[in-house]
Order: structure tokens, then sequence, then C-alpha cells
């Protein structure tokens, strides 16, 4: 009987821990995220295993390819997050690729990332810039969705 209750509450623990995990994921489909340059980063889509897809319109002072959406493709690990934009389109194109690697913060709610823009043709390590960016929601994507109704 005792072993009984055990088990019971071994599955119980399980499956709460495995629901808190899948719930808890600070980085939602459909959730938007503005950094401190006024870009922002929109994650269309996170597959089960965690691979995602998305924009990044690119706000930030000094650089091209500006108020067009990239392609974003990466990857989200529990809070750990990794995502590239090559900056080509039809519009613009800037001959760069950028990868931002980072976090999400729960204390700040903040999305803490570096990056590296690597340009093509490059031929040093040296050319490849590298910075910081943060990330917070943003309310755009719900603006969005209440347009669309
Ligand atoms: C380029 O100029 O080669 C393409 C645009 C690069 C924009 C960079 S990516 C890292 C940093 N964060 C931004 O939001 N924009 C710049």
């Amino acid at each position: 009987m005792k072993s009984k209750f055990v088990f019971i509450f071994c599955v119980l623990l399980f499956s709460k821990n495995v629901m808190a995990d899948e719930s808890s994921s600070p980085f939602a489909a459909m959730s938007a995220w503005q950094n401190q340059r006024g870009s922002i980063f929109t994650i269309d889509r996170v597959d089960a295993d965690g691979k995602l897809t998305g924009t990044f319109i690119n706000r930030a002072q000094g650089y091209l390819c500006q108020n067009i959406p990239y392609p974003v493709v990466g990857w989200i690990y529990g809070t750990a997050i990794s995502f590239t934009t090559k900056w080509q389109s039809t519009t613009e194109s800037c001959n760069s690729i950028t990868a931002w690697t980072g976090f999400y913060n729960r204390d700040s709610g903040k999305i803490e990332t570096l990056w590296d823009l690597s340009i093509s043709g490059s031929t040093e390590r040296s050319q490849i810039l590298q910075g910081q960016d943060t990330f917070t929601p943003s309310p755009i994507m719900e603006n969005k969705s209440l347009l669309d109704k």
C-alpha cells in the first residue's frame, strides 16, 4: 500500500514538473522583443525540439538594412537562446550575418545577449563586429493580433 502511494506521488510530481517546464518557457511563440537600439525580434514559432523561427527588424543607428523584417532561425534550450539573421532580402542586402547568444533573465524578464556580426569577404577575426543587446518584451504582437481580429 505504501509503495502504491509513493508511486502515485512520484507520477504526480513528475507530471507537475514536466507541465511546469513546458508552460513556463519564457520564449513563447508569437512574442516580440525590443532591444535598447529600438530593433524588434519576433518569435513566430518554436517547435517541440526548441527550434525557433521569426523575424528581426533592425532599427539600430549606424547600421544599414533598417526597417525590413529579415528571417531569423535559432534555438531555445530552457532559458538559453541563440538566433541568427542573414541580412539579405529583395529590398536591401548587407552582405552580413548576425548571431546573438544569450539567456532569459528570470529576475529582470529580459533577454540578455552577446552578438557577433560577420561581413562577407572578411579575412581577419578582428573584422567581426561584437556587441551586446538586451531585449525587453514588446506589446507589438498584441497590437498586431488585435488588428487581425
Ligand atoms: C549590417 O549593417 O551589416 C546589417 C545590420 C546589422 C544590425 C546590427 S545586428 C546587431 C546590432 N543590434 C541591432 O539591433 N542592430 C545591430
